[in-house]
């Protein structure tokens, strides 16, 4: 039986239900791409805003994509997707029985040696005590002293002191994977040792004023990349070489007619971003590869792939890809309806964009090769790096990965202000996108909705009238809103605007809709960022005399309801924009 089976068989056995992997684009929560962990859909019944429809003891397997790292794809550790194997308590069982649970499984299901094994657990802060409760459960099952180490803030918190919403310390298992003697005080520095699992005890909601309060009920979370563990198992220290990755790299030598050793990293990349990208077209989000957000991640992934199978010399006009995409999907239909479901419509989706991508391929390389024949100074510059991307479909990391191959650098800071300035306006374009960007009409998101349209009113006034809104998103947490200005604000800029807009919310200014034609609402002074996108009936909200703007609202109706408004910071976001994230928290 195979680990996931295992995991599920094992958690089910003690009285937990297996609830089905969440999609892997967020079904409400924009201000991620991807859920990056097993606990992320369940973060509102972690919180103890909702009761789960399946109890209080959970169990999955989710499906995880984490692209902040994509330079390191091509390592024998690293993969964009992985499947995140996870038990939980939602005010159930607490420290002692999580750690049993996970002792008992590792040693009694999988059979790994204890002697192999070390913990870390949480050495206490200015608000939360040492954990010796969970030193104390790893004791008792026979985890020795030397073998735990208490480790601070930045090992044992998840997921950081930083981030907002349910969290707490959190105790890590720690595997000793190499050859020689396991030695017998346990040092987390030394890299033989690898962690495997983790185990989460999420009793604290860190709040957005800043605060630690107590969650209604104490909950368990615990995590455990499988890939990594599998491998573990199998006693490979390339997890490309163990069972998850075999038929993969099999059929990848098959279609270059190479061996993977002395080729590991193309294939590597092949592999891994191939299936992540069948994760990506199956999810019922519906992504396709664009250029913005979640699909221009997508399209990233399919033609970097398509660049390495063109290194390692196969034809890419031929059925290579296909022929990976389908061993890639017999191995996970079994576990992914989705996947079963759609295999065609992968096929459909990879095809189109290779297709796409083959047309500019050649013609990049022949302009790569002309600009580094220019070049002087070994810096490939934002201009021409743009050029790579906006004419031939060059995303930056494969600009770069070229680049690096020939000894050269790119201004990649450069780029991206180009880029992201772009993408601004290409994302608000095509999606049609209103004002607000708003995803969710919860109580919290409406007020955030009308303080946007405050801020935007007290900008104009303190910092300049040619203020212009550029973008805004908007989550239960906070609001970001991104502006015109060609100056970082100064502290009593930023302190003006705040109080003004606290000002406003104290006078209680009614909000009024009123619905009216769309050239009527541009006559009487109604502000608007994207005219074109609305249709010739529209809404317009005013709040008294601060603001008058054209929006698809929701909206408070008067301004009090606000409670009190705090701008956490305000940085650049592209050429000539700043972004401003800012909070709103009851008086
Ligand atoms: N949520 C925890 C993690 O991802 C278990 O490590």
């Amino acid at each position: 039986m195979n680990l996931k089976d295992l995991y599920i068989n094992y958690f089910v056995s003690k009285g937990h239900k297996q609830i089905p992997s969440a999609p892997v684009v967020p079904e409400n929560d924009p201000s991620v791409l991807f859920n990056t962990a097993g606990m992320q859909p369940l973060i509102p019944y972690l919180k103890g805003e909702i009761k789960h429809p399946y109890g209080r003891r959970l169990v999955d397997y989710q499906k995880c994509i984490r692209t902040n790292d994509l330079d390191s794809i091509g390592d024998a550790t690293h993969h964009t997707f992985f499947e995140m194997l996870g038990n939980w308590s939602l005010g159930d069982y607490f420290k002692e029985e999580s750690i049993g649970y996970s002792y008992e499984f590792l040693t009694n299901v999988l059979k790994i040696d204890p002697n192999r094994l070390a913990v870390t657990v949480f050495r206490g802060n200015d608000y939360v005590p040492r954990d010796t409760v969970s030193a104390n459960a790893w004791m008792s099952h026979g985890i020795k002293e030397e073998r735990i180490a208490y480790m601070g803030e930045e090992d044992n918190w998840w997921p950081n002191m930083e981030a907002y919403g349910p969290c707490g310390s959190d105790t890590e298992i720690f595997y000793f994977r190499s050859e020689d003697e396991v030695p017998k005080v346990f040092d987390p520095s030394d890299e033989r040792w690898v962690e495997i699992w983790n185990n989460v005890f999420m009793e604290y909601n860190h709040n957005t004023d800043g605060t630690f309060t107590l969650l209604p009920s104490k909950n368990v979370d615990t995590g455990m990349g499988l890939e990594r563990v599998v491998a573990i198992l199998e006693g490979k220290n390339d997890n490309y070489e163990s069972s998850v990755w075999e038929n993969v790299i099999k059929e990848i030598e098959s279609v270059s007619g190479k061996s993977y050793y002395g080729n590991e990293e193309s294939m590597r990349i092949i592999a891994d971003h191939i299936r992540t990208s069948v994760f990506i077209i199956t999810d019922p989000a519906n992504i396709r590869p664009s250029n913005t957000d979640q699909g221009y991640i997508l399209r990233r992934l399919i033609r970097r792939a398509i660049r390495h199978a063109k290194k390692l010399d196969i034809d890419i006009s031929g059925e290579w890809i296909n022929k990976i995409c389908n061993v890639i999907m017999d191995e996970y239909q079994g576990y992914y309806s989705e996947i079963r479901e759609n295999r065609n419509v992968v096929i459909d989706v990879i095809q189109n964009e290779t297709i796409k991508f083959n047309k500019t391929l050649e013609k990049g390389l022949r302009e790569f090769e002309k600009i580094i024949n220019k070049i002087n100074d070994k810096l490939i510059d934002k201009d021409q790096a743009f050029k790579l991307y906006d004419t031939y479909g060059f995303p930056i990391e494969l600009t770069t990965e070229l680049a690096k191959e020939k000894g050269l650098r790119v201004d990649i800071d450069g780029f991206n202000e180009r880029f992201k300035a772009h993408q601004l306006l290409s994302r608000t374009a095509s999606a049609g996108k209103f004002k607000g960007g708003l995803q969710s009409d919860g109580v919290v998101e409406t007020k955030y909705h009308t303080a946007t349209h405050l801020l935007n009113a007290a900008l104009k006034r303190v910092v300049n009238k040619d203020v212009h809104q550029k973008g805004s998103n908007i989550t239960s947490e906070r609001m970001r809103f991104d502006f015109s200005c060609d100056h970082k604000l100064s502290e009593e800029e930023k302190q003006k605007v705040e109080d003004l807009v606290n000002e406003w919310i104290k006078e209680d200014i009614p909000v009024n809709k009123e619905i009216m034609k769309k050239e009527d609402a541009i006559k009487s002074g109604a502000e608007c960022m994207f005219l074109d996108k609305y249709p010739d009936t529209v809404s317009v909200y005013s709040i008294g005399d601060v603001s008058r703007e054209l929006c698809g609202g929701p909206h408070v109706s008067s301004t009090k309801e606000l409670g009190k408004f705090k701008i956490i910071k305000e940085e650049a976001s592209s050429q000539g924009v700043r972004r401003i994230k800012a909070v709103l928290s009851d008086e």
